[in-house]
């Protein structure tokens, strides 16, 4: 790993084992991408791969070649209204409101090795210098004064560079902000799909993949949080990419608020990236010597293909962004009472629940929504952060101690950013609600935001939570946020700063998280809101896992589980088995199957123990013993997708065979959410253990035979094959053709074979799964 200044070319050099990061200084002095991709020479020159031409309807700057036109030059920092007509990387204007064209020239640069740390913001780390170097840019406009530093890290072990800018305000006179990207990475060439991760509310973060057109395409949030929608994370990838070859792109934003992440293709086949914190309703007073500091975005190319990608950033975020205690610790089989009791339980009921699950060998109890206040439902209380004495006579504290008592530990649901309007702290503070100083107010499950952007309100919370951890034994916390934000003004803020809001909320709240994770760090976090709507970087700094969705469904899990996959280590995704008929979709599927596909995450359960039958007891006591043999492997251990929703476009999967109409089996378009079979696996880091799971959707007579090759294995160890089921089928065919010892290179070129069942009866019918175990 090595970042190099070349002064006879200008140009810089960021190189490790997996990609080079050529910055070259343009004719007009600013900054241009000159290549990123698989590593060069760090010796060579590359300045003159940034070409430029004479063009018809073209500008140019006087005292420069008519040919050097910014429309179409890479440029890392852009700005508008020099001639380049693409997504600006910035744009400011006077506090009178006159537009500020900026020319951002080099000034000077800084290499040092490791990573320095943002201030206010999450952001990946290094536990050492020699883990990462990072390069810093200053950029000047000799007009305004303004300087962006920009900011670039290179991993020495991940194909990933981290960027981010800050904007600082060297002159007089007063400034404001439209619009702050993180980065900008320009790409010479448009023949590229774009992907994205998209859904809503219980569905969260489904794969989308189209080709990229000429012009603007984006993704975004402006809710004031990442968002259901949209994750803040997208991938470029060729048309012919699938999971295991071709150059795939990927960009995320570790940041939790309003989003923007635009693609635009130039009028010369030319790719701009940018993204960063949202510019809708986004105004941001830069006051002299002030400096504004945007969110980190990472960079990772490969041209191994999806699961590479994966691989780089599972690594990455859970070694150098998740933190603290629990980063690398195997994370406790949680059992939570909501799907359980919803608002209905007292101490008594609670205590049912925690004394079955003991016996079932979970580990830690959560008491989710409906602890405090007089809630009983969703209509009040959120703000009074007291016990319930009706529902817990002895309060949290009695009911934690017993629990503890009974050899499990203790977790916690609170809600800490929102207040019911009836509630008493809305009653002493009207005024800390989102929109306070608005007539007429929208809400979202009866409640109203607080505003977080007030350091009063971040203060208040963490003196109120910080009491609590310190009172009762709780070892962790699952922290929620159920609505979205409306009428996004506060009553804190003078009128001209009112668009710094929603910013100035995401800094509270990783204020408040910052605070509390350092006062507490053996409690455990989980993040939630209303599910998977802020599953993003920015909160896996804080909190090292996160409830992915309020879809609790294994089918429908299957599609979020996968779309999570592309970024988020598995260790990061909350995933538990749920009772059926499955709130959510109604759905009934096999006891195994819902184990299965949540065994793939941070496990738990969320369903009443005492009202399962005697064998459901049993194969759940099966199932938590299994996990937790095999649970360093399901949280910590490398994650492939091995078949099931495309990337679309082409199969990612490595699928080979499959009866015609099926749906099984062909590299062809499917959309997402409609796979018949989904594959994937997990392998330790030694490659001695492996886990694979393949669930059927929908049963299918006369089947075909298929194989699934396997991945991540050793191809010169023995492996023995189990089948895992938990009442084997008699005589079933994917046990007679799997189980026993196999060769790592049988396994990976030809894989696990299936599709043998299903003629005679001995299907194991809708929604079956297979979980095979492989030991070398
Ligand atoms: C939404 C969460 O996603 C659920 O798991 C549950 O905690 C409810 N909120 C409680 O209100």
């Amino acid at each position: 790993m090595a970042i190099v200044w070349h002064p006879d070319t200008r140009e810089f050099h960021l190189q490790n084992s997996y990609v080079s990061y050529i910055i070259s200084l343009l004719p007009d002095n600013s900054p241009g991408l000159a290549y990123f991709g698989r590593p060069l020479d760090l010796e060579g020159r590359y300045s003159r791969l940034v070409r430029f031409e004479d063009r018809g309807l073209t500008t140019h700057q006087s005292g420069l070649p008519s040919s050097f036109c910014l429309d179409y030059v890479p440029r890392e920092y852009p700005t508008y209204g020099r001639g380049d007509y693409r997504i600006p990387a910035i744009t400011l204007e006077t506090e009178h409101g006159f537009p500020v064209i900026l020319d951002l020239q080099y000034r000077e640069h800084w290499i040092v090795q490791g990573k320095p740390s943002v201030p206010g913001l999450p952001a990946t780390y290094c536990d050492s210098d020699a883990e990462a170097e990072s390069l810093m840019l200053t950029l000047e406009d000799p007009s305004y004064q303004v300087q962006v530093d920009v900011h670039y890290t290179i991993f020495r072990d991940y194909p990933v560079i981290a960027r981010r800018a800050s904007i600082r305000n060297g002159g007089v006179q007063a400034l404001r902000i439209l619009r702050a990207y993180s980065a900008v990475l320009d790409l010479d060439s448009s023949d590229w799909d774009f992907i994205h991760f998209s859904g809503a509310w219980a569905r969260e973060r489904h794969v989308v993949r189209r080709p990229l057109a000429p012009g603007l395409q984006s993704i975004a949030s402006s809710r004031g949080s990442s968002s259901a929608q949209h994750n803040p994370a997208i991938m470029l990838a060729r048309r012919e990419a699938t999971e295991t070859a071709g150059e795939v792109l990927g960009a995320l934003l570790v940041y939790s608020g309003n989003h923007s992440i635009e693609v635009e293709v130039g009028s010369h086949g030319d790719t701009r990236i940018a993204l960063g914190i949202n510019p809708f309703g986004f105004k941001w007073n830069l006051s002299p010597g002030d400096v504004l500091e945007t969110p980190e975005a990472l960079f990772c190319y490969t041209d191994h293909g999806f699961g590479d990608l994966s691989l780089s950033m599972h690594q990455l975020l859970g070694r150098h962004l998740v933190r603290g205690w629990w980063r690398d610790r195997e994370r406790p089989i949680l059992i939570n009472n909501w799907e359980a009791t919803y608002f209905q339980f007292d101490e008594q009921k609670l205590l049912d629940i925690a004394r079955s699950a003991k016996d079932l060998g979970i580990e830690l109890f959560v008491l989710d929504d409906g602890w405090f206040g007089k809630r009983n439902d969703d209509r009040s209380s959120l703000g009074d952060w007291e016990v319930n004495r009706d529902k817990l006579p002895q309060g949290i504290e009695g009911l934690a101690c017993k629990i503890v008592d009974m050899g499990l530990s203790f977790g916690l649901w609170i809600e800490p950013e929102m207040v019911n309007p009836d509630s008493n702290l809305y009653r002493q503070h009207p005024d800390w609600a989102v929109g306070s100083i608005l007539e007429r107010r929208t809400l979202g499950r009866n409640q109203l935001v607080l505003d977080m952007s007030r350091l009063e309100v971040v203060e208040y919370l963490y003196d109120t939570l910080s009491q609590l951890l310190s009172q009762v034994p709780i070892s962790y916390i699952k922290w929620d946020m159920n609505r979205h934000i409306t009428e996004p003004v506060s009553a804190a803020l003078p009128a001209d700063r009112q668009g710094e809001f929603f910013h100035r909320y995401m800094l509270g709240v990783y204020e408040l998280y910052r605070r509390l994770t350092e006062a507490f760090p053996r409690v455990l976090f989980e993040s939630c809101s209303a599910g998977g709507n802020r599953f993003d970087a920015g909160m896996l700094a804080f909190a090292p896992q996160a409830w992915a969705s309020d879809d609790s469904d294994a089918i429908e899990r299957l599609a979020i589980q996968w779309g999570t996959s592309f970024f988020y280590p598995p260790s990061a995704i909350g995933a538990h088995v749920s009772a059926v008929p499955n709130h959510q979709v109604g759905r009934i599927t096999p006891l195994w199957t819902r184990a299965g596909v949540a065994f793939f995450g941070a496990f738990g359960y969320e369903l009443d123990p005492n009202k399962l039958s005697e064998s459901d007891k049993a194969e759940i006591r099966a199932q938590v013993d299994f996990y937790k043999a095999w649970r360093r492997v399901f949280q910590f251990g490398r994650f492939y997708r091995l078949a099931g929703f495309c990337a679309a476009g082409g199969a990612t999967g490595g699928m080979t065979g499959g009866p015609a109409g099926t749906g099984q089996g062909w590299p062809g378009s499917r959309p997402a959410g409609n796979s018949n079979l989904v594959a994937w696996m997990s392998v330790s880091e030694d490659s001695r253990r492996a886990v694979v799971l393949i669930v059927q959707v929908l049963a299918r007579p006369n089947p075909g035979f298929y194989r699934i090759p396997l991945r991540g294995l050793d191809p010169d160890l023995s492996y023995q094959v189990r089948c895992r089921p938990a009442l084997p089928v008699k005589d079933e065919a994917a046990i007679r053709y799997n189980e026993g010892l196999r060769q790592g290179d049988e396994l990976i070129n030809v894989g696990l074979l299936l599709g043998g069942d299903g003629w005679n009866g001995l299907s194991r019918g809708d929604f079956a799964s297979w979980l095979f175990t492989l030991e070398g």
